[in-house]
């Protein structure tokens, strides 16, 4: 029994690393095989394993509206799992460029190319900023020299990384198996001052704190100022609470583009009151 016992976790530890290995390895050809660890302009190649990359892309919640970017895309498998599995648009940028003819023959194969486009150049050059997720399995500096393009991107766009995270913006999710992989949500840049209307009789100024999508503000109502309640930024989506002058508290929802913004609240008499606001 006790024999039995070993070899049975001996042969389930096989088949577990040969299935590992084929999972890593299964995206050559009879054209061109890759080698795991292989130079790469920037960084080496290693595949992200269909496991991990699922459950990237499903943090992300792609879908049919969704244009993926892959930074670094080498065999082509998150940008056709995006289209495959998820109905995405997807565009991978390689630089090697047996690795972009391999990536595009898989496309091919996958049955996608209708909806997935190897791009054989560099991530540093490449134009992604159409992009609605962007996916990477870079380098920490990597992800560093790429995080102001990054920020410049639309409100609202998703962006996750295996491994390696992007300093002090911290991750709004963390993936801890089957390996560590990263989600943010590109914030819009909201830190200043803003003059609203609709809300409250009194001249009301907003005055909000920014680092990366973490706020905080008070909220200016005539002569009285409050911490904002409950503040957050989700994109281009802005929420906080306060209390009027008769203390009941209302929840208000904004929506920012650029430089105004605009969103609803419920009013003491319980209408969806519309508001609008403006830089100062
Ligand atoms: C770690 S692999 C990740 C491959 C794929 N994204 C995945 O997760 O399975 C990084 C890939 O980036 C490519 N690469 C390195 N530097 C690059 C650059 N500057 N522009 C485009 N691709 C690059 C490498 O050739 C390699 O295929």
């Amino acid at each position: 029994m006790k024999y039995f016992k070993v070899w049975f976790i001996l042969l389930s530890a096989f088949f577990a690393l040969n299935s590992f290995a084929q999972n890593i390895l299964d995206g050559g050809d009879d054209k061109y095989t890759p080698r795991v660890g292989q130079d790469g302009k920037d960084v080496i190649w290693v595949p992200t394993t269909n496991e991990l990359l699922a459950i990237m892309l499903k943090t992300a919640k792609v879908n049919s509206n969704d244009l993926v970017y892959d930074l670094g895309s080498g065999d082509g498998r998150i940008a056709i799992a995006a289209a495959k599995d998820f109905g995405a648009r997807a565009v991978g940028i390689e630089f090697n460029p047996e690795m972009a003819k391999l990536a595009q023959r898989n496309v091919d194969r996958s049955g996608v190319a209708d909806r997935v486009k190897i791009i054989n150049g560099d991530i540093f050059v490449e134009d992604f900023s159409k992009a609605t997720v962007v996916t990477m399995y870079l380098l920490p500096e990597l992800n560093l020299t790429l995080r102001p393009t990054i920020l410049k991107m639309k409100p609202g766009t998703r962006v996750t990384s295996h491994a390696f995270n992007m300093g002090d913006w911290d991750a709004d999710l963390e993936i801890d198996s089957p390996a560590k992989a990263f989600y943010w949500v590109v914030p819009a840049q909201v830190g200043g001052e803003w003059v609203i209307s609709g809300m409250e009789p009194d001249r009301t100024i907003l005055k909000l704190s920014q680092h990366y999508q973490k706020i905080g503000g008070t909220l200016q109502i005539g002569n009285t100022s409050q911490p904002l309640l409950n503040p957050k930024l989700d994109g281009a989506t802005l929420s906080f609470t306060y209390l009027d002058r008769d203390k009941s508290s209302h929840f208000v929802i904004l929506a920012v583009n650029n430089n105004e913004i605009k969103g609803v609240y419920k009013s003491r008499s319980y209408n969806n009151n519309v508001i609008t606001g403006k830089r100062l």
